[in-house]
């Protein structure tokens, strides 16, 4: 079997086209949806999501904020940013840019934006509303996911899907979709005792850990869809995910590359919540 490449470029053209109209039908109404990003201190990688998500707010004629903050910056004045922007009627999303540094808790500056603007899909709130099948924003990644393997018609049901990673923000949230979707589902994790005997066993392997070479064709079945959801480097400093691509090509049915697959999908995902969110405050 050669395995079919899904696109998540492609894909994700073909969401930001949705999101382009929608965000049209908007502006006549009067409103143009906005996302806040709040970035504190000078990490690197996250200069570039930031910068990647203000350009495509741009991109989709969306209204976008960024409030660079100081790595100095306390944890009550940024809660009080928090507060203003939840007060705000011109911003229907708010995203923390994660890690913040270390004096800062995370928890309780997910909890502080408001559940009705968390378009990132990390508080509490929205995780209970997601478990318990309610509407919810749902978490970028695995919901960008969900869209691309509803872009392969491929139906979920009944399936057994092996998600290796634990993550709150990738592997726990994309269990939870997946069983919402009716498919059966085991986590995998770094505790895990013989991966390869969970991972055999996969219709779809979701790999969430953030190790290359961790899925490699041992690992897979036949026919099997793999899905990519790994960042890393190698030795030459080239990206590439979890998965050992060239070598799962030949047995397995689908499989997304790195780049180009899973990650145009995340921002994508973004934009559509904060429009969600904007139709929501319309409505
Ligand atoms: N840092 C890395 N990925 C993300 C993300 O999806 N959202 C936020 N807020 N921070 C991140």
């Amino acid at each position: 079997m050669t395995a079919q490449i899904i696109n998540g470029k492609e894909i994700a053209q073909a969401v930001r086209q949705e999101i382009r109209e929608e965000v049209e039908q908007l502006k006549q109404k009067g409103l143009v949806p906005g996302l806040a990003v709040i970035l504190v201190g000078d990490n690197q990688a996250s200069q570039t999501y930031v910068r990647n998500k203000e350009k495509a707010c741009a991109d989709l004629g969306m209204h976008s904020v960024l409030i660079k903050k100081p790595a100095t910056l306390s944890q009550e004045e940024l809660i009080e940013n928090i507060n203003e922007l939840n007060q705000d009627d011109s911003i229907h999303g708010i995203l923390v840019q994660l890690p913040l540094p270390s004096h800062i808790n995370e928890e309780a500056i997910i909890e502080a934006i408001s559940p009705e603007k968390d378009v990132d899909g990390f508080h509490p709130i929205n995780i209970g509303r997601m478990m318990t099948g309610q509407r919810a924003f749902l978490p970028c990644t695995p919901y960008g996911v969900m869209v691309m393997l509803k872009h392969i018609n491929y139906d979920l049901e009944g399936k057994h899907v092996v998600v290796v990673g634990r993550s709150n923000i990738v592997g726990k949230p994309m269990g939870q979709l997946l069983l919402n979707a009716n498919a059966t589902v085991t986590y995998c994790h770094s505790k895990t005792k013989d991966l390869t005997y969970f991972t055999k066993q996969a219709d779809v392997i979701v790999a969430a850990v953030g190790r290359r070479n961790t899925i490699t064709s041992e690992h897979i079945k036949e026919g099997a869809v793999v899905i990519d959801v790994g960042i890393n480097r190698n030795e030459e400093g080239k990206l590439c995910g979890d998965v050992d691509y060239e070598d799962v090509l030949s047995k397995a049915s689908y499989v997304t590359p790195v780049p180009g697959g899973v990650g145009p999908m995340t921002i994508t995902m973004l934009m559509q919540n904060t429009i969600e969110s904007a139709q929501r405050a319309y409505n």
